[in-house]
């Protein structure tokens, strides 16, 4: 018994050793603990500011070992130039060339491609031929305002940013300094600098504003959702809080979003059990126009809220809020936040239609067009392919918006300048390039297609 004993202590011993030997071969305790990643080819292009046919390519690859790189001109003359980091292409032809660069290290490789395209004036920016700059959208856009987001420091920095809000648009949103948190900080206190900044300058400068927006869940103070009184005196403080504004920013903003996003997304779409809904009751949203309307009766009201074209059964329970609302909702304000890919033109058709047959005004907006939307987080840039996509996309809701008979129309705002501006990067956290400029200003295919899509 006792040697089976000492032999089963020597048997584990053996055990333990045998795999405390195998574990360390494979988890070294020093080192490195994470491999470095792999090379990643990536390259910068633009046009020659002294000759548009001639294309200045950079190789921005880092990595931390030698590598070797080799460019593909996609058969554009060789180059011209071929300095240490810039290298000079000349495209005499006009066509489509995909460039590309490979690069190798450690017996790994990795390659880029862009695609440009030439026409007889020389090498389209962002691969968009044509003269964008004969039009704006707001002139091209006849029956209907066009509208943009800002923030209170663009407006007052001026620059490229204002001079683009002033020259395509003229319809101007907060993109969140006119929203309860930021207006009504504290009880009592209102603060509406950083929203007349922007009233302001629309005012200088010739467009509407659209106010978005008064009760949303996502931007309500805490002391509103810590509130301590009573419900009568929450809700008279509700009642206070509308009439204040609307009566701050009378005869400044043409219309405003009583109430934004009021739905659940799960099934039926009950109502968000928000802190107006607790305290207030199911026909918070009622109260809340009428409060809006007895302060103002000649402002434009809308009920605003998102997946309206992508989720037929959340369209239904807007539509059948909005039937609740009569006559105290003038129209319906369809986020547009939606992707190359979906949803569908006859899904984008049916919140138009619903509309119209309701006799109320609507809105497309909040647009901006996911070109990533399958999260790849190892894109770095927009393909040429992607952007043209995205541009059918723009084209076909700005057809579908054209459409709808004029008494119907009211205005298209896109949520956003530059696509580096886009709250989408956050949100999803993924890279994407949703908007209709790029980085640095210039008009991309979307550009184009919102124009096509008045045509
Ligand atoms: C977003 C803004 O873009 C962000 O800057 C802010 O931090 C959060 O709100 N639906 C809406 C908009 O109705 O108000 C949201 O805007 C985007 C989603």
């Amino acid at each position: 018994m006792k040697n089976t004993f000492r032999n089963l202590i020597c048997l584990l011993a053996l055990i333990m050793a045998f795999s405390c030997s195998n574990s360390s071969d494979d988890s070294p305790t020093s080192g490195p603990t994470e491999l470095p990643d792999a090379i990643r080819a990536s390259f910068e292009h633009a046009i020659s500011p002294s000759d548009p046919f001639v294309l200045l390519l950079t190789n921005t690859t880092s990595y931390y070992l030698p590598y070797t790189g080799m460019w593909d001109y996609g058969n554009g003359t060789t180059a011209i130039a071929d300095g240490t980091s810039v290298k000079e292409v000349r495209y005499d032809a006009a066509g489509r060339y995909t460039i590309s660069l490979t690069v190798s290290s450690d017996g790994i490789t990795n390659t880029m491609s862009k695609d440009i395209i030439v026409d007889e004036n020389g090498i389209c920016p962002n691969a968009v031929c044509g003269d964008l700059n004969t039009s704006s959208l707001k002139d091209a856009a006849t029956t209907f305002s066009v509208g943009t987001i800002t923030r209170s420091p663009y407006v007052n920095a001026g620059g490229k940013h204002t001079e683009i809000l002033v020259s395509e648009f003229n319809n101007l949103t907060s993109e969140y300094e006119m929203k309860m948190n930021v207006m009504y900080p504290s009880e009592g206190n209102y603060d509406f600098s950083a929203g007349d900044a922007i009233v302001d300058f629309a005012q200088a400068n010739g467009m509407n504003v659209h106010g978005h927006a008064l009760i949303w869940h996502n931007a309500t103070p805490s002391w509103v959702e810590n509130f301590s009184g009573t419900d009568a005196e929450f809700e008279t403080m509700v009642e206070d809080y509308i009439t204040t504004t609307l009566e701050h920013y009378k005869g400044k903003v043409r219309s405003w979003d009583v109430v934004n996003e009021a739905f659940e997304d799960g099934s039926g779409h009950p109502l968000r059990n928000s802190v107006f809904r607790q305290k207030m009751g199911d026909d918070y949203i009622k109260k809340c126009f009428q409060f809006a309307r007895n302060a103002d009766p000649d402002v434009l009201l809308f009920y605003n809220d998102y997946n309206m074209a992508s989720s037929p059964t959340k369209r239904e329970a807007m539509f059948n809020l909005v039937d609740s609302l009569g006559d105290l909702v003038d129209g319906v304000g369809a986020q547009m936040h939606i992707s190359y890919n979906g949803p569908s033109a006859a899904n984008i058709q049916a919140v138009a239609d619903g509309t119209v047959s309701r006799n109320l005004k609507l809105h497309f907006a909040e647009l901006d067009i996911r070109a990533n939307p399958e999260e790849d987080t190892s894109v770095s840039s927009l393909s040429t392919d992607r952007a043209n996509a995205q541009k059918e996309k723009y084209k076909e809701v700005v057809q579908i918006y054209n459409a709808i008979p004029l008494d119907n129309k009211f205005a298209l705002t896109v949520w956003g300048v530059r696509d580096n501006e886009s709250w989408l990067l956050d949100f999803w956290g993924v890279p994407d390039w949703p908007l209709m400029f790029d980085e640095d200003y210039n008009k991309k295919p979307a550009y184009a297609g919102f124009l096509e899509g008045l045509q």
